[in-house]
């Protein structure tokens, strides 16, 4: 990775997104000879690789995006989903590399989900493979932007840490004000990395947090690696920064959950070696390879 250029997701409005993407490739080619971009977007890419058709957390619906980018930017281009270019970044050059049926899972603001059979990129028949993160597991639970309730990614994601640690700061009381204590932070402010960073300075009540969402995580995996039966599950995205924190508890419920349990091996789990730059490592790679070759060849 030569250079990164980072800006916040304006949530409301595609057109702002889109210009975000324009002047971010902007400032990288002013400064790089760049030959490609590669787009991975949190949302379902349709099987042209060209239509978002929908976004738990953006504005898009049935939204162009390739082609709105392409009258903007005059280079090759892919879209890809943003989890589905982790999954791709990891088997590639990361803790995947060499499986034959690989599962990536992104924990951010939801779970993304990502498959690799066979070195490539599983899509499913409209492109919206992988969305594991609005299976429901709760029914009844937890309202999810994508309409249902007791979505997965409402109890295993950076969004799920934020609202249990708000939760336990509102109760008040003494526990609440010693968590304040140790994330340094209120409610309103807090981020999933306050949480992560009060664990691993110790403080019991930010330990407990990521270990519910390790405990939630390791549930789901079960259920994918019921299903799917890879070789390794690789969890990448903003939340995986916790380590072991996250891992160990994750780890403990699959193996604790897993069917045949006893009778079979488990799949592994592993951190994403790229962390949470998997995302933008696999669209570069993705969007490198389809220079090279037909996007359905590649
Ligand atoms: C979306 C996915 C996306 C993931 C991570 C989920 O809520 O449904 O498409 O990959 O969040 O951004
Ligand atoms: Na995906
Ligand atoms: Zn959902």
């Amino acid at each position: 990775m030569l250079e990164r250029s980072q800006v916040p997701t304006p949530s409301h409005d595609p057109k702002a997104v889109e210009d975000a993407i324009v002047d971010a490739v902007n400032r990288l080619r002013a400064r790089h000879p760049v030959e490609a971009v590669g787009i991975g977007a949190a949302g379902w890419v349709d099987n042209t690789q060209s239509i978002v058709r929908f976004s738990p957390h953006l504005a898009w619906r049935d939204e162009p995006l390739r082609a709105a980018l392409a009258g903007r930017i005059d280079l090759p281009l892919i879209v890809d989903n943003d989890a589905n270019a982790a999954a791709w970044a990891e088997y590639r050059f990361g803790a995947g590399a060499g499986t034959s049926v690989m599962v990536c899972l992104t924990l951010g603001t939801g779970i993304g989900g990502g498959l690799v059979i066979n070195g490539e990129l599983f899509r499913g028949t409209y492109g919206m493979a992988g969305e594991w993160g609005h299976m429901v597991k709760v029914p009844g639970g937890h309202q999810c932007e994508c309409g249902n309730r007791g979505c997965w990614e409402q109890y295993a994601s950076g969004n799920a840490l934020v609202r249990e640690a708000r939760a336990r700061l509102r109760a008040g009381g003494p526990q609440a004000d010693a968590l304040a204590a140790a994330l340094g932070v209120g409610p309103d402010a807090l981020t999933g990395p306050h949480v992560t960073a009060a664990a691993m300075a110790g403080d019991p009540q930010a330990v407990e947090l990521l270990a519910d969402v390790g405990t939630w995580m390791g549930l789901g995996i079960a259920d994918v690696v019921a299903g799917l039966d890879p070789e390794v599950v690789v969890i990448g995205g903003g939340v995986s920064a916790a380590g072991e924190l996250l891992l160990g508890p994750a780890r403990q419920a699959f193996e604790s959950t897993l069917t045949g349990r006893g009778f079979r091996a488990y799949a592994r789990l592993e951190l994403a070696g790229f962390r949470n730059d998997a995302g933008l490592v696999g669209a570069a790679d993705l969007a490198r390879l389809a220079l090279r070759e037909p996007p359905d060849s590649a």
